[in-house]
């Protein structure tokens, strides 16, 4: 562990993310709102309140506990009533236009999704709340009014919602993952090259499925990959879409700009928001002008932290996280923008001396934090190389 350089660490966050805000108080939240019992259904849920009075009668849901709290949203661990299944639900309350694209752009990933993959956490479904009434969300929705009020809140930046007074919210049911995150899991337990080598495996294969479906998660960190243990082993989660793009159907394209080819190939498609979280950044992403390739090299940050237990201390949760970086004298700096300041440096792989790491899998860190997003593998070429560096270990 090093942690040292901690207090001096030189953060420039160029997160879309505004602060956290104001806790408020959750366990008065838990008791007054259980999620509906609604169904898709093709009625203005607004101007037919009557008919939907009569869908939100039963709760399905029980809200256990708060789990977690992010930037804009709180989840909770909660009980299908009907199946006594746990599951996680994450709140998030629309009355700001970035809140509500931060929503919108999780629902649009998560729901967009046909096939379900092990490593990426499942959503069940998505609601949309406000005061009474609750409407089981479907990727666009568009007779429902208040689904293209949201639409046109994120889409103009400014509050098209309604009243203040009557705020809403999208709640996300998912598969609850009881295991924590990836740092709590790795810095509670004695270092284990199995785990390890099945965590890389898992990851490779969760983002390669990602890419394929053209989603571009953008926020690849340790505190975003849960753990469920339900099955004995643990299984890795790829998890919080808020930042995450869908690039589907624009072609060879940029963000906002729409062609006419169905086929994307997601690595040529640019993104410009420059978003993240700095020590998982890639030197492109720094300056807004990225592909998927972005997400290749925060994976890189997260496998070869992890396989060293290189960690810092973040200075807002003060929390101990798994994360590379370089020094430069006192000051630690993210490998991305150390690598946007001089292109040439070469990285220190394996960074202790007494490391165990592979040739194969040091190679495949190094390609993979390459300055230059074309020199690095893509996720499909990084999931053979993945199989293969782990078959010949
Ligand atoms: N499916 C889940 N099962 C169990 N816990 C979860 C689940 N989803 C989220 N959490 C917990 O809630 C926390 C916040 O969730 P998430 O990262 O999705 O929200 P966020 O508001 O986008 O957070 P941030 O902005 O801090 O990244 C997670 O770090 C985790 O502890
Ligand atoms: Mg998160």
């Amino acid at each position: 562990m090093d942690t040292g350089a901690a207090d001096n660490l030189r953060r420039r966050t160029r997160s879309s993310r505004a602060r956290r805000g104001a806790a408020t108080g959750a366990r008065a939240v838990l008791r007054a709102v259980s999620v509906g019992n609604t169904e898709d259904t093709d009625h203005d849920m607004e101007g037919a309140v009557g008919l939907c009075k009569l869908r939100v009668t039963a709760p399905r849901y029980s809200l256990l506990r708060e789990v977690g709290r992010g930037a804009y949203g709180v989840v909770y661990e909660a009980v299908a009533r009907r199946s006594g299944a746990r599951v996680a639900v994450k709140k998030l309350r629309c009355d700001a236009p970035e809140k509500v694209e931060l929503a919108l752009q999780e629902f649009w990933a998560l729901a967009s999704l046909e096939k379900r993959h092990e490593n990426v956490v499942q959503l069940e479904e998505c609601v949309l709340q406000r005061n009474r009434v609750a409407q089981r969300m479907s990727h666009g929705n568009k007779r429902s009014k208040q689904y293209l009020r949201l639409v046109e809140t994120s889409l103009k930046g400014e509050r098209v919602l309604g009243p203040p007074e009557e705020p809403c919210y999208l709640w996300f049911v998912m598969e609850f993952c009881e295991g924590g995150d990836l740092n709590q899991f790795i810095l509670s337990r004695r270092p284990d090259p199995n785990t390890n080598n099945s965590f890389m495996l898992q990851l490779t294969s969760a983002v390669a499925f990602l890419h394929e479906n053209n989603i571009v998660h953008r926020d690849l960190k340790p505190d975003n990959i849960l753990i469920s243990e339900r099955s004995g082993s643990p299984i890795l989660k790829v998890a919080d879409f808020g930042l995450s793009k869908v690039c589907a159907g624009f072609g060879n394209a940029s963000e906002g700009k729409v062609g006419e080819e169905k086929n994307t190939n997601i690595n040529k498609f640019w993104l410009s928001s420059a978003c993240g979280s700095d020590f998982y950044m890639a030197p492109e992403v720094w300056e807004g002008h990225y592909t998927a390739k972005a997400d290749i090299f925060a994976l890189g940050i997260i496998i070869w932290a992890m396989l060293e237990r290189i960690t810092f201390i973040d200075a807002e949760s003060k929390r101990e996280l798994l994360g590379t970086y370089v020094r430069h004298g006192a000051d630690i700096v993210p490998v991305g923008e150390a690598l946007l300041d001089n292109p040439k440096m070469v990285l220190n792989i394996p960074q202790k001396r007494r490391s165990c790491m592979s040739d194969g899998v040091r190679k495949l860190l190094h390609d993979m934090l390459a300055f230059n997003p074309q020199d690095r593998p893509d996720a499909i070429q990084l999931r053979a190389r993945m199989d293969q560096v782990m078959c010949a270990a």
